[in-house]
């Protein structure tokens, strides 16, 4: 089966496309720094697939470094191009590291591929891209707002740079992948999102609240025009954004077809409100979360859910979990690292 190169591969996302992909039988290989993940997921991939992939240490920022990589690899058919910073309000405050660090790996990734005859890559990009869109759902076509956040410059300026490359090395290939807002974690509760210090996003910030880590959930906003007043997102389970990465994969073998870059939305197509979310919660895990409506979070959208239908119809993919499948694998997994955490404190 073709090589896959997964750069930020011990990430979230990154290592739960990694079981898919394994599970689809292709040769996995795992390149990330590290700067925002444990190298403990590799033995969760192992007790998950039964197969530890190989692993390289590299920060992709480093030109030197990442040629040398590159030299020593033979036959990587496909890149899947994870790594990347991506903290929205540290990007606000530190934009130079988010493009140094966002830019200056993709540049240095597209030039040894360039070199190493290395054909296919999918990147991750993200709805941050349509801003607050004037109409919903969002399409590949609507319109690209300039962006709210150097972070989300940072995707904007990397699909860019991915198209330019198409256009002046047509033998090369690119499928960028526009993800919604990711949850969730794998359903044995051995793989998860493991952030770092206070969480930023939602659902963290949730499940944190029920172990009683954090004392309260604070909702941004219940003054938007929205029907409970909080704002809407379209949460995908992140089990499910993996299996679109080997969709994407199986798209770029169909090349010829298609035309050298495309970009999808990768999304669940429906728009949920914080509010729901809360309730959503409490039933599926009979937890009670204490939270409370304090005002809007700055840079915060109003609302933005995915048309759907154009990954549905080219990439034959869709997203099969519920939320509540979603949910309750995101509680499964704050159980597992709290009862890992208690441990090691004993
Ligand atoms: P993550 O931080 O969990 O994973 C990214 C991985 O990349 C980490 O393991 C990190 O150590 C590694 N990394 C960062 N810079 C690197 C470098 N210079 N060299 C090598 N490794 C490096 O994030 P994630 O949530 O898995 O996100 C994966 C990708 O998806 C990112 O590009 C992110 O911007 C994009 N994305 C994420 C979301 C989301 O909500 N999680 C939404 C839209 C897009
Ligand atoms: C944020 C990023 C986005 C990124 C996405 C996934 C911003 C402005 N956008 O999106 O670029 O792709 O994360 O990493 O940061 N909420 C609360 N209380 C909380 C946390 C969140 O009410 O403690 C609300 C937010 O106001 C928002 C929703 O929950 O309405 C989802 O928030 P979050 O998980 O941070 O994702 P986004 O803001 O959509």
């Amino acid at each position: 089966m073709p090589k896959i190169l997964v750069t930020g591969g011990a990430g979230y996302i990154g290592s739960h496309t990694i079981i898919e992909l394994i599970k689809q039988n292709y040769k996995v290989i795992i390149a990330d720094n590290l700067s925002n993940s444990d190298i403990r997921v590799l033995d969760g991939i192992e007790k998950i697939t039964g197969i530890k992939p190989e692993f390289h240490k590299i920060d992709f920022a480093d030109t030197k470094a990442t040629k040398d990589f590159f030299d020593k690899q033979k036959n990587i058919d496909t890149i899947i191009h994870f790594a990347a910073f991506k903290a929205v309000g540290e990007s606000v405050d530190f934009p130079l590291k988010y493009y140094k660090n966002n830019i200056f790996s993709l540049i240095n990734i597209l030039e040894n591929m360039k070199k190493n005859m290395v054909k296919n890559i999918v990147f991750s990009s993200s709805c941050t891209v349509y801003g607050q869109a004037e109409r919903m759902p969002v399409t590949e076509k609507t319109p690209i707002k300039k962006a709210d956040s150097p972070y989300g410059n940072t995707k904007q300026i990397g699909e860019d740079i991915l198209m330019d490359f198409g256009k002046a090395n047509p033998n090369f290939n690119v499928v960028a992948l526009r993800y919604f807002n990711p949850i969730g974690a794998h359903e044995t509760g051995i793989i998860g999102e493991l952030p770092k210090g206070i969480p930023n996003n939602l659902i963290p910030f949730v499940t944190q609240t029920a172990i009683g880590i954090r004392k309260q959930l604070q909702i941004f906003g219940n003054d938007y025009n929205t029907p409970d007043g909080t704002a809407i997102r379209d949460y995908i389970h992140v089990c499910d954004l993996a299996t679109a990465h080997v969709a994407a994969i199986d798209r770029l073998k169909n090349k010829e077809k298609f035309g050298n870059f495309e970009v999808f939305n990768v999304g669940t197509g429906t728009g949920i409100s914080v509010l729901e979310i809360v309730k959503e919660f409490e039933t599926v895990t009979g937890q009670k979360l204490n939270y409370k409506i304090v005002g809007r979070r700055k840079g915060d959208i109003e609302k933005v859910w995915a048309d759907t239908k154009f990954a549905e119809k080219q990439l034959n993919w869709k997203a099969k979990r519920t939320l509540s499948d979603a949910l309750s694998s995101a509680w499964k997994w704050e159980k597992t690292i709290y009862n890992e955490q208690m441990t090691m404190n004993k």
